[in-house]
C-alpha cells in the first residue's frame, strides 16, 4: 500500500498551507525547517488558524481542527521530514541556489516512489532539477494564496519528469479539493503569473503615462473584469459576448489587433523608474495598514470562497 504520509520542507505561509490542506483530507504530514523554533511556532500557528475555521465553519474536512492537527509532526532533520513519504512539497524562499541545493540534498533520501513537488511561483523545474538521480519524479505544484481559498495548483512539469508523476499529482491535488491545471509543458512564470504580469505591465504604463490614478486603474479591476472574470475565464466570457469565440473574432478581432499595437508591452519594474505608482499605492493604503487590509481581504476570500462552495452544489 502506498504511504500516507507527506513531507513539507520550509514552515513559512504556503508550507502551513499545506500542511493544513494535506491533513484536512487524512494524510499525516512530516514539516520541516531551519530552525527547531520555527517549526514549534508553525505547529501552534496551524492549530490556531484551524480552531479559527472551525469556530467560523469554514474548516475543510470531516475532522475537527484538533484531529486534524494531531496528524501533523514536525521534525528536527530533512532526513525524518522525507523518509518513507510518497510526496515531498517543497516551500522555501522563491530563490533559484536554495532550491538547486535543498533539490540535490531531497535526492539523496528519498526512494523511487517518492514525488518531489516545488511551489515556486515561476522557476522552471528545469533549472533545479536536472542533475538529479530522481529527475523524473521532480514536478512543480505552484498554488495560489490563499491556497485554503483559491483552489488553483498548476502543475507544471520538467522535461524529464515522467507521466506517473504529472498524473499521481494532478490526483493528489484533485483529493486535496484544489483544482489543478497540467501543463504539457515548462515556461517562465507558467501561465497565471504570465498573465497576471501582462496585465500589472498595462496597469504601470495608464498610471505612470498619468492616464488613470493608481485607485482608478484598481478599480477597472475590482469593479470590471474582476466580477466579469469571478466564474468563468477570458476565453468563455469572449465566446458568450458573441455568437461563439469565432464571431468574436470576426466582430472584435481587428480592434484587439490595433489596440494592442498601441501598448507599450514590458515596463520599467526597477527603483526609482517606478516611484510614482509606488507613492499612490502608499497613499491609497498606507504601509502601517497593510496587515490589516490583509485580514479584511483574507475575510472576503473566505465568504467568497463558501459562496463558490454552495454554487457549486447546484
Ligand atoms: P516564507 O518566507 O513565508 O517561508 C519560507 C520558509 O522556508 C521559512 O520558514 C524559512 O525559514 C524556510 N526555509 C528557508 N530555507 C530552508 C531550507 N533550506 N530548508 C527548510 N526550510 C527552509 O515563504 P512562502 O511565502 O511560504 O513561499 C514559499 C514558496 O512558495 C516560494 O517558492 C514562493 O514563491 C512560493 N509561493 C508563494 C506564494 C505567496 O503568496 N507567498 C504563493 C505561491 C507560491
Amino acid at each position: 500500500m502506498e504511504s500516507k504520509k507527506i513531507g513539507i520542507v520550509g514552515s513559512g505561509l504556503i508550507g502551513r498551507s499545506w500542511a493544513m490542506l494535506f491533513t484536512s483530507v487524512g494524510y499525516h504530514v512530516a514539516i520541516y525547517d531551519v530552525t527547531i523554533d520555527q517549526v514549534t511556532s508553525s505547529l501552534a500557528e496551524v492549530l490556531k488558524q484551524l480552531q479559527e475555521l472551525e469556530a467560523s465553519g469554514m474548516l475543510r474536512g470531516t475532522d475537527d481542527a484538533q484531529t486534524q492537527h494531531n496528524r501533523l509532526t514536525g521534525t528536527a532533520t530533512l532526513k525524518e521530514c522525507v523518509c518513507d513519504a510518497m510526496f515531498v512539497q517543497e516551500c522555501i524562499p522563491e530563490n533559484l541556489d536554495l532550491k538547486i541545493k535543498l533539490f540535490a540534498e531531497l535526492d539523496k533520501l528519498v526512494g523511487e516512489n517518492t514525488i518531489l513537488s516545488s511551489s515556486t511561483s515561476c522557476i522552471m523545474p528545469s533549472k533545479f532539477t536536472e542533475p538529479l538521480v530522481h529527475r523524473e519524479n521532480c514536478i512543480v505544484s505552484h498554488p495560489v494564496n490563499p491556497p485554503y481559498f483559491v483552489p488553483l495548483v498548476e502543475v507544471v512539469p520538467a522535461p524529464w519528469t515522467s507521466a506517473s508523476t504529472v498524473s499521481r499529482t494532478k490526483e493528489l491535488m484533485t483529493e486535496l479539493g484544489q483544482e489543478p491545471v497540467v501543463f504539457s509543458k515548462e515556461l517562465p512564470g507558467f501561465g497565471l503569473n504570465r498573465i497576471q504580469y501582462v496585465i500589472l505591465n498595462e496597469c504601470y504604463h495608464l498610471v505612470q503615462d498619468g492616464v488613470l490614478s493608481a485607485r482608478d486603474v484598481d478599480k477597472l479591476m475590482s469593479c470590471g473584469l474582476g466580477p466579469r472574470y469571478t466564474w468563468m475565464g477570458p476565453l468563455e466570457t469572449a465566446h458568450l459576448n458573441a455568437d461563439g469565440l469565432g464571431s468574436y473574432i470576426e466582430r472584435y478581432g481587428p480592434t484587439i489587433m490595433d489596440v494592442s499595437s498601441t501598448m507599450k508591452g514590458n515596463a520599467d519594474w526597477s527603483l526609482p523608474a517606478a516611484n510614482d505608482l509606488v507613492q499612490q499605492c502608499n497613499d491609497m493604503i498606507p504601509i502601517d495598514r497593510l496587515e490589516a487590509r490583509r485580514v479584511w481581504r483574507d475575510e472576503r476570500l473566505t465568504a467568497f470562497a463558501a459562496l463558490r462552495t454552495q454554487m457549486k452544489r447546484k
